[in-house]
This record gives C-alpha cells, structure tokens and sequence, in this order.
C-alpha cells in the first residue's frame, strides 16, 4: 500500500533507513552519525509523520551507507524503538529493532568530572538504565544520573 507519507520519502536502492525514530528526534540521530551534510551523503528525514504503530514517527534515509553495529547502540539511547533496516537493491535485506541493553559500557563519559571514570586509571565508563524513554542513566561508579540531553551532547 502506498502511504501519503511515501510520496514525500521515497524509497531507497541501496544503503540505511533508520524507521520508527522517537518523533522529533531525527536531527539528533543524524549528529550521532556524524552527519551534517557537507560530506555529500545523500541523506533524505521525515519528522512527525504518520505511523501505522500507535505514535508519530520520525524517518532517516541514507544512501550507500550500511550502519555499523556501534552505531545502532547509539541510536538506542535515544531512539529505542527505531528499526534499522539496511536496504539493498530496493529490498530490506535486514531489518533490526535497535537494543538498549541494561548496562551501558564505553558509548558515553560520566558528566562528574570526579569520577574515578574519568581518571587517568583505565576504568571504562558504566551506567545502569534508570529510565528507557527518554533516557536516564545512572554511573555504576558515582551514582551521577545523565539525562537525554546530557548524553545527546556528548556526541
Ligand atoms: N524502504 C525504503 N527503500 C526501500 C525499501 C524500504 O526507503 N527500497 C523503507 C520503507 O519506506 C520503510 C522502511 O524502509 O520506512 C522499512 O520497509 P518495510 O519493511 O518494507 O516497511 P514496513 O513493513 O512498514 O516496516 P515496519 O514493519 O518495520 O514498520
Ligand atoms: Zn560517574
């Protein structure tokens, strides 16, 4: 069935579609992938479109670009419920529902610059997942809690 909304996003050949994006949030997954459109990837967003699921949604599409699996942990920590689907010669060749893990080791820093994370011993960082949507995380070692915007300035 063609929805309204594929008339504005169409369809990809080869390369990303990061579907399902917390509405509102696809500029902030596009500086989680580093990109800022002056490196000439073919990038086309959505934002705050129809969703067949329950809410609005926000879409990314990037041509001739496979998203690491590094990359698709960073997306979960605010989008976790995007689907990333990498679309080859017009076919979904996989579709994956990102993972936010219980435990969050070496993505982001602690914010508390006292913390024994951020000493110059080589303990990597660690947060425990307080809250999923929108994210809040708390330092195994400190107890500092980051929230989304904490974390979404960190990248
Ligand atoms: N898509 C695309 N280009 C393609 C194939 C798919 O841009 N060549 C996009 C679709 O527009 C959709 C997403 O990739 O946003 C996933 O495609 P598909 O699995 O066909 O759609 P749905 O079944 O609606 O996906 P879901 O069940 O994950 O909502
Ligand atoms: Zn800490």
């Amino acid at each position: 069935m063609q929805t309204r909304q594929e008339l504005y996003v169409r369809k990809i050949k080869d390369g990303s579609v990061i579907d399902h994006i917390t509405p509102g949030f696809a500029l902030d997954v596009l500086k989680i992938l580093g990109i800022n459109g002056k490196d000439g990837e073919v990038v086309t967003a959505a934002m705050n479109v129809e969703s067949k699921r329950q809410h609005n949604k926000d879409i990314v599409k990037i041509q001739n670009r496979e998203l690491k699996p590094g990359e698709v942990d960073k997306i979960a920590l605010i989008a976790p419920n995007a689907t990333i689907n990498i679309i080859r010669n017009y076919d979904v060749a996989s579709k994956k529902v990102v993972e936010l893990p219980a435990v969050i080791r070496g993505i982001i820093k602690c914010d508390n610059p006292s913390c024994i994370s951020n000493s110059r011993e080589p303990v990597e960082p660690q947060f425990t997942v307080d809250q999923r949507e929108p994210i809040r995380l708390r330092c195994y070692f400190c107890g500092h809690i980051m929230e989304r915007e904490d974390v979404l300035k960190q990248f």
